[in-house]
């Protein structure tokens, strides 16, 4: 599939959108002071698959967390800004992620993965 260029400028701030890339559902966050704040306050030692939230946002742009909505226990879209850590949750069999897609509680192995993607522009992102 081809790169898809997507403009942020209509999602407000604690708002997100789902968009398809290759077919899969990506989810694109623009997200809270307090939510970065969540995100970067864990002790990263403890998470099941241990990524810093830097790791999966880009420099100067850390309001914004682009990540593909398939949950990595079964493959199911999770629901954004639902369960207990105010990210992800997956009704299939209850995993929850947190703010930074991190997979916190339930069967699912690891993070929400985060696409190849580039701001072409402070308001646009290009993904693939
Ligand atoms: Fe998401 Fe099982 S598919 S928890």
């Amino acid at each position: 599939g081809a790169p898809i260029e997507v403009d942020l400028s209509p999602i407000a701030e604690g708002q997100d959108i789902k968009v398809f890339w290759r077919g899969k559902p990506i989810y694109i966050m623009n997200r809270t002071k307090k939510q970065v704040e969540e995100a970067r306050a864990v002790n990263v030692a403890t998470l099941p698959d241990p990524q810093t939230d830097q790791s999966r946002v880009k420099e100067g742009h850390d309001q914004w967390l682009v990540v593909i909505g398939i949950c990595t226990h079964l493959g199911c879209i999770p629901i954004a800004h639902e369960g207990s850590y105010d990210g992800f949750f997956c009704p299939c069999h209850g995993s929850v992620y947190d703010t930074s897609g991190r997979i916190r509680q339930g069967p699912a192995p690891l993070n929400l993965p985060v696409p190849p993607y580039a701001f072409v522009s402070d308001t646009k992102i290009k993904i693939g």
